[in-house]
């Protein structure tokens, strides 16, 4: 006999209990997963480690960082960008190494006034060569909700993902001379900033401290399929997961021209004015030149 009435509501309330606690048990957890690098009371963790807000006024910026380095991974998080007007702040969130020869993915969010579109900066650095920007549109208003923002690194591909989109991918290139990062571990790195002496309109716009503080909020950070790196040692050692491995199929790169297609706003790799001794080696090599 199936349960009626008090009967179900008690299944069914076990079950919420139950799944609730899963929820619990299998969440990444702010406190735990991350240390408050910068802005110190600027940073304010919520809801039991589940939100991480950050704070910016003139006084200071605010940032945080991964405890785990990693070497390799697929790594999402949710953000909700500052809302009105947030001409001037930057919210960043990428994957850096250490000292001066880095490797570093970006994605970098910049700000504006009210109503106009955010431009979402991303840049990959390999043993400190930058100049690889690309910039976007979102087709969304990333102020209002949170939407999921995606790195895959494997030692084949850098893929750049918004809400489960590809929008940038850089390919290891190696045999073709240019640098691709795989041997120095990463954190995870975020921050909101001040920089309006170039972020909006090109530095034109000026923040508007009587708008602070800003806040960007952040959540379900997920690092399950990353190779966090301990003592020498990857986690993924004897593991044959399937994103180590993965790559854009056809249906994804078709979506990620299109995302190109639509949404770039500009591209180091078809600015000749930039690179007047000829544009870098990997423009002519991959999708990164569309
Ligand atoms: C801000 O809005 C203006 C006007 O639409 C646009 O030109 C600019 O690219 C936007 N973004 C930034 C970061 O300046
Ligand atoms: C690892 O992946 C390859 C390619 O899919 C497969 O042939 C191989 O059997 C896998 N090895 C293990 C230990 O799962």
């Amino acid at each position: 006999m199936a349960p009626t009435g008090p009967a179900l509501l008690l299944v069914l309330g076990f079950l919420v209990v139950i799944s609730h606690d899963l929820d619990l048990v299998f969440a990444r957890n702010f406190n735990q997963d991350f240390d408050i690098t910068w802005g110190g009371s600027k940073v304010k963790i919520l809801d039991d480690g589940q939100l991480l807000e950050l704070f910016l006024d003139k006084d200071s910026g605010s940032g945080f960082q991964s405890k785990a380095e990693y070497l390799f991974g697929k790594i999402n998080m949710q953000i909700k960008l500052v809302p009105g007007n947030s001409a001037g702040t930057v919210t960043s969130y990428y994957l850096s190494s250490e000292g001066s020869n880095w490797d570093e993915i970006d994605f970098e969010f910049l700000g504006n006034l009210s109503g106009d579109p955010y431009t979402l900066h991303t840049n990959v650095i390999t043993q400190g060569k930058r100049d690889r920007e690309q910039q976007f549109r979102l087709w969304f208003d990333p102020t209002l909700d949170f939407h999921t923002y995606s790195i895959l690194w494997n030692p084949q591909t850098i893929i750049f993902y918004v809400d489960g989109s590809p929008v940038r991918e850089f390919k290891n290139m190696e045999s073709s001379g240019v640098l691709f990062p795989k041997k120095q571990t990463m954190r995870i790195h975020s921050s909101l900033w001040n920089a309006d002496d170039w972020a909006t309109r090109g530095g034109r716009v000026k923040t508007d401290w009587r708008q602070a503080p800003f806040t960007a909020s952040f959540r379900k950070f997920d690092a399950d399929e990353a190779c966090v790196w301990v003592a020498g040692s990857s986690s993924c050692g004897g593991v044959n997961s399937t994103w180590i491995r993965e790559k854009l199929g056809a249906a994804g790169l078709k979506r990620m021209r299109w995302v190109q297609k639509s949404y770039m706003i500009y591209n180091y790799c078809t600015d000749t004015k930039r690179f007047p001794k000829g544009l870098p080696p990997e423009c002519s090599l991959t999708t990164a030149s569309i």
